[in-house]
Order: C-alpha cells, then structure tokens, then sequence
C-alpha cells in the first residue's frame, strides 16, 4: 500500500506528498521532477544523520559524488540564523547554484531551518521534504512555512517556500523514541477536533493500532492528516483565514511552551492547550460538559498531559499577548463548536483564559 496525495496552490498542481514504507520511491519521484543532474544537500540532525543519511544518499538514486550531507545538533536551540548560514556556506563551499537541492531529513526543526535556507539560497532553490519525526510527516512538512527562531521569539524570521516533494516513509517512524511519538499525536487529534469528527471517532478506535504503530495504521493516519491538512493550505496559503484554525489548542500551548523553558515538548503543550481550549468553549456554551471532559480525557490514553505543574497563570496570559499572532483588537482563539468543528473568536477574556488555565494547572489536591 502506499498513497500520492496532489497538491496544488491557487488551483495550479504544486507539489505531491508521496507516502510510502521505504525509499524506493524516492529515486523515481526524483526523475519524474527532472532532478537527477543536480547536487543534493540533504541537511539532517545529528540523530537522524547516523539512521538515515545514507539510505536516503543511496535511495536518490543519483551520482554519489554530488550528494553531500550536512548534519546540525539536533533539537529546537539549533533552530537559528546561524545554522542557516553554516548551511548557506556548505553550499557556497560546494559550489551550489540555482538548479541543485537541498533535502530536508528530520524532524520539524531540520524542516523549517533547511527548507528556509532553500528559500533563500540564490533567492531560492529547490527543497526536497523527507519529514521523520511524527509530527513532520502530519504537519511541518505540508504547506510551505519554514523559518527559524529569533532569540526567545519563536518562527520570527521565515519564509513561505513550498517543497519540490515530500517523501514520507512511515517505516522511519520505528525509531523515533516514544514521548517524541506521542507529542505528534496532538496535531494529528488536532485534525479530527478541528475539522473532521469522523477521523476523530476512527483515531479513538485504532488506540491499540496507534500505540503498536501498526503499518496499514500510520499509513492511512498519516495520508488523512496530510489531506485535512492540505485541504486547508489551499484553500488559505498565506494565512489570512482558515489556516488560522491550525492554530487550535497553539495559543495557550506555545505560552506554556516558552514559560517552561522548552522542557516539555511541543505537542504536549499543544494537548494542554486543547484543554484550555476546548474548556473555554464549554464556558462560551459552544460545547456541552460532557464533550468538554470527553475532549479532555482523549489525551490522556495518547500519553499526552492534560494538567501542568509549576505554572503562573498570569505569566502564561502575558506571554499570549506578546505571541508574535496577537493582534491588537483582541487574541484570535480557537474555539470548538462541537468536535471536528472549529471557529475563530476574537472575544475571549483574559479572565476566561485564567479560569481555563486553573482547570489545567495540577494542585496538591489532586484538582
Ligand atoms: N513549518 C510548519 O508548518 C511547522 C508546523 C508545526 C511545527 N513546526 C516546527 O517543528 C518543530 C518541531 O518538530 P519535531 O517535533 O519534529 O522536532 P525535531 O525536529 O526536534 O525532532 C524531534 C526529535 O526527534 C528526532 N528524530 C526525528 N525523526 C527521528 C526518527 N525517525 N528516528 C529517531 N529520531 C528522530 C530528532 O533528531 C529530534 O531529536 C518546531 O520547531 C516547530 O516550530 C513547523
Ligand atoms: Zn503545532
């Protein structure tokens, strides 16, 4: 089994997201594009680097000699200007030009640096998305925003740079360690919350699937997130409306991210921000109590929290305000009017933001 899914912007065919279990595929969807007398840079972590690097150097089915591999320190503080520009001198050094490939191999973060650093490389070259991580294969790597953080301001400095290809093969997902897994299960609920009830309902029924990460399983998990996801990038590319709606369970999540130091991980504080979300819907009577708690307990068999410790509330409500989104006539939420329908509200209170993040913060008493 294995799935294309087309993409296209502006009603013209953009790019394909080609799901497979291997590479193999790889070297054929590299001709099909036309790309094989170029130079490659698959730019890598060095995680990824050690597993992959020279499976996908093989499966690209090229010249070895024009393939280079430049591997970074993995984790999100590698996410910076100066990791861009060390990629930009490889490609000087290398002799780069317009018409060669950069291949992004890793997680979000080796997406977003190297995909931006294609950006802007001779004012753009083409970029070769092979996502790794969980939450790159359902997320990061569709859709074309790459960037990198600015001192503690995180995705300040980016571009919109859509790949040439994203080649996800699910078998890489064997060795992604577990809480990494997990964490990318927030966006993939995200999707069934936001915008598709039924997925929702299927991710429920596959829990014992989802936790053996069973073949046929991740594969069509991963090509509906993908689809949901793309639906939604095309129809909104530039982020004026729709696209907003991905942002569901983000606002209070990246506060919480940026005050605990980048300890948990980004999905965790995604799960935590959906409660806090979807809390604030049943106060604003969009959702029932029984959905609300129904919402909140998912989480917890995905291994995903649904209380925090050790948390200011004021300090997280300040940090939304300063979250580079915000917008001065009010903080767009996202909100659920039921589950797989989402709408944007610009009307939530600072006061009800409290209240939500009380429902979250864990207490010696068990609250
Ligand atoms: N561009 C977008 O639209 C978009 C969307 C969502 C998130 N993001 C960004 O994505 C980043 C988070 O991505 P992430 O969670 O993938 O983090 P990450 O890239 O840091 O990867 C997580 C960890 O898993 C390791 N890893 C990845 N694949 C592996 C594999 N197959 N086997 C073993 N180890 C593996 C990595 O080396 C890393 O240590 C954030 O910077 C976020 O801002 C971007
Ligand atoms: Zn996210």
């Amino acid at each position: 089994m294995s799935s294309v899914l087309n993409v296209s912007v502006n009603k013209k065919p953009a790019y394909d997201i080609v799901i497979e279990r291997d590479f193999d595929k790889l070297a054929g969807e590299i001709e099909k594009l036309g790309l094989t007398e170029r130079k490659f840079m698959i730019v890598t972590d060095d995680i990824v680097s050690p597993i992959y690097a020279d499976k996908v150097k093989t499966a690209l089915g090229v010249d070895e000699a024009g393939i280079f591999v430049h591997a970074f320190k993995a984790g999100e503080k590698s996410k910076n200007m100066d990791t861009v520009i060390d990629i930009l001198k490889d490609m000087t050094d290398k002799k780069f030009n317009r018409k060669d490939v950069v291949i992004a191999l890793g997680g979000g973060v080796v997406g977003d640096v190297a995909g931006f650093a294609a950006a802007i490389y001779m004012r753009g070259i083409a970029v070769i998305q092979i996502p790794t991580s969980l939450l790159a294969q359902v997320d990061s790597s569709v859709g074309g925003k790459t960037g990198v953080d600015l001192d503690e301001y995180k995705n300040m400095v980016g571009a919109f740079k859509m790949p040439a290809l994203v080649y996800i093969n699910t078998s890489v997902l064997s060795t992604l360690d577990a809480r990494q897994y997990y964490a990318g299960m927030a966006e993939v609920m995200k999707y069934g919350l936001i915008m598709d009830g039924a997925f929702y309902e299927w991710l429920l029924g596959k829990m014992y699937e989802i936790h053996d990460k069973d073949a046929d399983t991740l594969e069509e998990m991963i090509e509906h997130c993908c689809a949901c996801k793309q639906r939604i990038v095309e129809r909104d590319p530039l982020e004026q409306g729709d696209r907003a709606l991905l942002n569901f369970g983000h606002t209070i999540g990246h506060a919480i991210e940026k005050y605990k130091g980048f300890s948990l991980l980004h999905g965790e504080c995604v799960a935590l921000g959906s409660v806090a979300a979807a809390y604030i819907s049943w106060k604003k009577d969009r959702l029932s109590m029984d959905e609300y708690y129904e919402i909140r307990d998912m989480f917890v068999p995905f291994n995903l929290p649904i209380s925090v410790d050790d948390v200011d509330p004021e300090e997280i409500i300040k940090l939304t305000r300063s979250d580079k989104k915000a917008e001065s006539d009010g903080i767009k939420f996202i909100l659920l009017k039921k589950v797989g329908k989402a709408v944007i509200d610009k009307s939530v209170t600072e006061k009800e933001m409290f209240e939500a993040l009380n429902e979250i913060i864990f207490t010696e008493d068990g609250e």
